[in-house]
């Protein structure tokens, strides 16, 4: 097995001859894509033929058949995921992937040669429990085919093969409906070919991963219960830990409700999708459609979410993307037109696939929001399906006559509109516990966002705010990405101090010590090559720890102001967010190392990272080199860690003119001086020559 700790990313290394760890990764990749591929064929195809063998009972008997296919293929993911963990911890890994897949194809095959909704909700049920068996086993796999450094890489091309297969799923869905109608006569015979391809796939999925050769694996593969996640969740505190920050932040208000809102609205739009497409005249086709264009809306939402707006508070975006995506539901309900209801579906999937992006980048204390919102989905989606048809079908279908005109309104448009009410009320609690900046009018927070900049409301810009009184010194540090500027304002801020008096001292991190210089040696050197990310945080910490001991309590002991470039926010941002490590364990070690001690004033200087980094001069040291994904990251924990703890953190836009951004500093730092200096001193004192970074 190959485990270089050298940095590398599985999408930027070729296939090296002799190298051959990559190569059992990308079947395992191949085999779970196809696998994927499968499972979200099965959802249509078999939603499609239980409709098929119940077309003649009526809506109510027919909206209860999809719901049953729709329930029983996602009850087992609910239900079962633990025991199917430690059922794929104990077995071969590939023997169970294959297994269950090759299982999958012979149920799904049988579903039309039987033709009976008995068989097809109990295949339903199998196939769900088949699913669950495959994502644990690559869990446990993957660790052991690539390097240590592409895990983190590695877990996220199984996570697009898993969930990017179902847009692709869709459309080919719409496709082959499309083909069978031109071909076949009867509705069965045209129910039947989706099924019949979705069993070829998987097929050739049980094939791929035979072939796959070994697949040792490390760790017993382990997966909670979605109920438990969502309960201990509701029950915990968390927020107690001693750096504040991330991990102060507690759970994370409305954050469960806004998943909630975005897995209803979806799901409910899956679940009376053929009915509804039906009563439109667009049959299975239209199904595959308006499938279509939710899941590719979604994709598109799940990669702006970490894209868009990002001066705008995330907390702000999430609670947005939850009422947008209740409200594209009211339209998409009432709108008699099947390829309005496609465009409005996609619309809706968008504000959805934002939501979940935005979401699971939120800091949570508890260990992942990641978790916890899959677990809110699973559940959420699960009532979705099994409740929106048959309330569709309880409601049948009406005839309204306006004004002459008839207007006939169907079951599942009126179940639409019930469910997007509902939504609309509970995005909207969301937006409200998620909002951290009440006060500040929403569109003039986005209308400067769309600028590239974060809103101050004037008051706050002009009021000198509340004077603090100490009777130690001031400790402020300054934070951000590569070539913010961070350096050049910190020496600016220092050089102001001093010019009204006060003792400074400006410090740095890291290498501000004897000892710090020597490890700033070893970590910023290109030539340091295989570092694990765990030494790497204690080597930063361990800096820390000497410059707290040596330079920062010394000083604040005797009243100075101490003014550091970057300190305990660096460790969170870079090592937790940008190397993928635990953040709430790296602010541990952290704590410890400067014993508490926090500044009281953090100024983050926000600038793009494509920008930042084209700004710097010299050639770029080990960290610098990172790819572009790991600034993404870090500039993405900075805001988090900003916005858990808004009192204690000035965020500035440091795209703006240079003199622009340090008014807006003095501003800040004047609130918390012991003894502020006038305002009307300002211009007399900012004579003094601009000092750029070296
Ligand atoms: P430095 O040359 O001081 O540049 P600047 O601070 O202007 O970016 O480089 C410090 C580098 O170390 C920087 O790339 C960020 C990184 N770093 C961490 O990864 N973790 C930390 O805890 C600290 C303090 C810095």
């Amino acid at each position: 097995m190959n485990r270089t700790g050298a940095t590398r990313s599985l999408n930027a290394v070729e296939p090296q001859p002799g190298v051959s760890a990559d190569k059992p990764f990308r079947r395992l990749w191949l085999g779970l894509s196809l696998s994927s591929l499968g499972h979200w064929l099965s959802v249509p195809a078999l939603a499609a033929l239980a409709g098929t063998v119940t077309a003649d009972d009526g809506l109510p008997a027919q909206a209860r058949a999809i719901a049953g296919v729709l329930a029983l293929l996602a009850l087992p993911a609910v239900l079962l995921g633990p025991v199917a963990a430690k059922l794929a911890g104990r077995a071969d890994r590939r023997l169970v992937m294959t297994v269950a897949d090759a299982l999958r194809f012979a149920l799904v095959a049988s579903v039309p040669l039987v033709g009976a909704l008995p068989w097809t909700l109990a295949a339903a049920f199998l196939v769900g429990c088949a699913a669950v068996l495959w994502m644990p086993a690559v869990g446990a796999v993957v660790p052991e085919l690539v390097p240590e450094d592409g895990v983190a890489e590695a877990r996220r091309s199984v996570l697009r093969g898993a969930y990017g297969t179902a847009p692709v799923a869709a459309v080919l869905f719409a496709v082959l409906a499309l083909i069978a109608g031109g071909v076949f006569d009867g509705a069965a015979d045209r129910a039947d070919l989706p099924l019949y391809v979705t069993a070829v796939v998987f097929l050739a999925a049980a094939a791929v991963t035979f072939t796959a050769g070994e697949l040792p694996a490390r760790d017993a593969a382990t997966a909670p219960s979605p109920l438990k996640l969502i309960f201990r969740r509701r029950g915990g505190q968390g927020g107690d830990t001693p750096v504040a920050g991330a991990q102060a932040a507690g759970p994370v208000r409305g954050l469960g409700l806004a998943g909630v809102v975005a897995a209803l609205t979806a799901a409910s739009v899956v679940a009376v999708a053929r009915p509804y497409a039906n009563d439109l005249g667009g049959g299975d086709p239209g199904f595959g459609s308006v499938l279509a264009g939710l899941t590719l809306g979604t994709a598109l939402g799940l990669f702006l979410g970490p894209r868009m707006l990002l001066p705008l508070s995330r907390r702000r975006v999430l609670g947005l993307a939850a009422v947008v995506a209740a409200l594209a539901l009211i339209p998409a309900a009432l709108v008699q037109n099947l390829v309005v209801v496609v465009f409005l579906t996609a619309f809706l999937g968008v504000a959805a696939g934002v939501a979940w992006a935005v979401g699971v980048r939120l800091p949570d204390p508890e260990g992942g929001s990641f978790g916890f919102l899959h677990a809110v989905a699973l559940v959420t989606g699960l009532i979705a399906v099994a409740a929106v048809p048959p309330l569709a079908g309880l409601i049948g279908d009406h005839r309204l006559s306006l004004g002459g005109a008839a207007y006939t309104i169907g079951g599942p448009g009126v179940a639409l509109l019930i469910v997007a009410v509902l939504s609309v009320i509970a995005a909207l609690v969301a937006y409200r516990r998620l909002d951290d900046r009440r006060g500040i009018p929403l569109l003039a927070d986005v209308r400067a966002a769309l600028a590239g900049h974060t809103y101050t409301p004037p008051e706050q810009a002009e009021s000198g705010g509340p004077t603090v009184i100490r009777d130690r010194g001031v400790f402020i540090a300054f934070e951000g990405g590569e070539g913010a500027g961070k350096t050049t304002q910190a020496r600016l801020a220092a050089i102001w101090l001093r010019d009204h008096g006060y003792d400074v001292i400006a410090t740095h991190e890291p290498g501000a010590t004897k000892i710090g210089m020597r490890l700033r040696a070893m970590l910023l050197d290109r030539e340091t090559t295989g570092l694990s990310s765990r030494a790497e945080t204690l080597l930063y910490a361990a800096d820390r720890a000497d410059h707290v001991a040596n330079v920062i309590r010394p000083a604040l002991e005797r009243g100075s102001i101490v003014v550091s470039d970057r300190y305990v926010d660096s460790s969170l941002a870079y090592q937790g967010f940008g190397r993928e490590q635990d953040v709430s364990e790296i602010a541990r070690v952290n704590a410890w190392a400067i014993g508490g001690l926090l500044p009281d004033l953090t100024v983050l200087l926000e600038v793009p990272p494509e920008t930042g980094l084209g700004r710097l001069a010299s050639p770029a040291d080990r960290i610098e080199s990172e790819p572009a994904e790991f600034h993404d990251r870090v500039r993405l924990g900075f805001r988090a860690l900003a916005e858990a703890d808004p009192d204690r953190y000035l965020v500035v836009d440091a795209s703006r003119p240079q003199a622009e951004i340090t008014r807006e500093i003095q501003y800040r730092i004047r609130e918390i001086l012991p003894d502020p200096i006038p305002a009307g001193t300002e211009d007399i004192t900012s004579t003094f020559p601009a000092i750029t970074d070296a």
